[in-house]
């Protein structure tokens, strides 16, 4: 069934409790939006397509859901007119498919099992429509779900239009539907606004069933599963949830965690067993860390590819970088876009690199800016090194060979080339090009005058106001 099904995303309302310029359903769970919850959904499935109708921040909803479904489809609802209304700006979208699965863009726990039940129900009753339910504790705001003995929904009465008994009702609609495509459109097309609100209201396409002999099915499902998202603390809650629940199980597959409570793992960053996080790690995007990698408290990786072995000490921040095996980094260091580590390299407390390239073996300890270079292996670069890259107009690169030595405090004006072992000594500046073995000196030669101190250094000066006052 699902094969000739296309999925129908509601997230064109305003999501307005969530009082935010930004649209509901691109507040993410982790770092991922919302609404791409019901799209991975779909494509897990194998749906023929998807159909997002869009209309609060309809570009930004399209943008967002384009870049992991370059084939969706969009809708425009422009007045948001109900449910109803929704399903039925869709409706030139879905034209080659048999069936729709009507999902929300705020629902973002909904699992394929679930899915698969909806789609034997209706094998089983040869019903039009099956739809989620479940058993709500406290009903308030939920459609009340009227179901016959069978299971058969006769209808579903939204909660400001229930009646003193119906609002007595449990079962309520969680607004989940598979549906035979033809059937859905002709109730729609039915549908009116009589209603408190003035609404088209999806939920009355089971009394119009109903009323032609084919009542939907109704599934029941854990409430968790198809809770909503409505305003910022639910939002807060559920993604806690979620998030528990993914570094559960990153544990089970083999990562240790000091502190699950405060590690933060995006749902596209892979971790290989035995991989340490201590207390405050952050993972964003599509990060990748190798066997044996201790990443230290409080840092903050994003879109990182860091190997085996690798240790990340306390407090740094990576993105778009590279660190290869046993490579040892920070505490506080900056590993900015473009940056690509070598093996055993060792980045220390205070470095900043971008467009670094760091060969194996090479060491910058301390204090340190490294931007738009090249280094080769076993390089030493010295405390306070400053690649000057940039001249005001534009960006130069800096090339420092196998076992080149830089001494502490040193600047080099790009673009240069250190040859391979050549010296750089402390406080250099250098300005061009230094040959292969050679030494390279830019400083003044040391000047030293005796007794100095003795006759007008600053301790001279007030043994001499102490004498005059006596
Ligand atoms: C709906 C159901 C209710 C059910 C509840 C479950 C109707 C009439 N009621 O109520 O029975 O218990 O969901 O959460 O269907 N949307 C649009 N365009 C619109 C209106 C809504 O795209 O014109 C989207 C919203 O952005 C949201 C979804 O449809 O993603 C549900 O709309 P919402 O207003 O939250 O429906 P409820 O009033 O909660
Ligand atoms: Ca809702």
């Amino acid at each position: 069934m699902l094969a000739k099904t296309a999925a129908v995303i509601l997230a064109a309302g305003a999501g307005t409790r969530m009082k935010s310029t930004r649209p509901k359903v691109l507040f993410e769970i982790l770092d991922r939006p919302l609404v791409h919850f019901p799209v991975l959904l779909a494509q897990r499935l194998g749906l023929m397509q998807t159909v997002v109708v869009v209309g609060h921040g309809r570009t930004a909803v399209e943008e967002s859901v384009a870049a992991i479904a370059p084939d969706a489809r969009f809708a425009l609802q422009a007045e948001q007119r109900g449910t109803g209304h929704a399903v039925m700006a869709a409706e030139s979208a879905t034209t080659d498919a048999q069936s729709v699965l009507i999902l929300s863009g705020d629902v973002p726990s909904l699992t394929d099992a679930t899915v698969a039940a909806m789609v034997s129900a209706r094998e089983r009753t040869g019903a039009p429509m099956s739809m989620l339910t479940f058993e709500a504790p406290d009903p308030t705001g939920y459609g009340r779900v009227v179901v016959d003995e069978d299971g058969r929904v006769e209808q579903i009465v939204e909660h400001r239009d229930c009646t003193e008994t119906q609002r007595e009702i449990t079962t309520v609609n969680a607004g989940v539907y598979l549906a035979d495509r033809a059937a859905l459109y002709g109730a729609l097309a039915r549908v009116g606004t009589a209603n408190d609100q003035g609404e088209y209201y999806l939920t009355d396409v089971c009394a119009i069933l109903a009323g032609d002999g084919a009542a939907p099915v109704a599934v029941d499902v854990a409430p968790d599963e198809v809770e909503g998202i409505n305003d910022r603390a639910q939002l807060a809650e559920l993604a806690e949830r979620v998030r528990m629940a993914r570094n559960t199980q990153l544990m089970r597959d083999g990562v240790t965690m000091l502190d699950p409570q405060r590690t933060w793992v995006g749902f596209d960053v892979a971790l290989e067993p035995d991989v340490t996080l201590h207390s405050g790690a952050t993972l964003r995007g599509t990060c990748s860390v190798g066997a044996g990698t201790v990443i230290s408290e409080g840092c903050v990786l994003t879109d990182a590819v860091v190997g085996a072995d690798a240790l990340i000490k306390p407090y740094c921040v990576i993105a778009e970088a590279r660190i290869g095996n046993k490579t040892a980094v920070g505490p506080f260091a900056h590993l900015r876009p473009g940056t690509v580590l070598g093996e055993k390299a060792k980045i220390g407390n205070f470095v900043e690199t971008k467009k670094a390239i760091v060969g194996d073996g090479s060491k910058a300890s301390h204090l340190t800016y490294l931007g738009d270079c090249e280094l080769g292996r076993d390089v030493n670069i010295g405390a306070g090194t400053i690649t000057c890259n940039y001249d005001g107009v534009g960006k130069h690169q800096t090339i420092i060979e196998d076992r080149v030595f830089v001494g502490s405090n040193t600047e080099i004006v790009a673009p240069a080339r250190l040859g391979e072992e050549s010296v750089v000594a402390a406080g250099t500046t250098v300005t061009a090009d230094v040959p292969a073995y050679a030494l390279v000196v830019s400083r003044v030669r040391q000047h030293v005058v005796e007794a100095w101190a003795r006759r007008r250094g600053p301790v001279a000066r007030k043994r001499r106001k102490d004498e005059e006052k006596t």
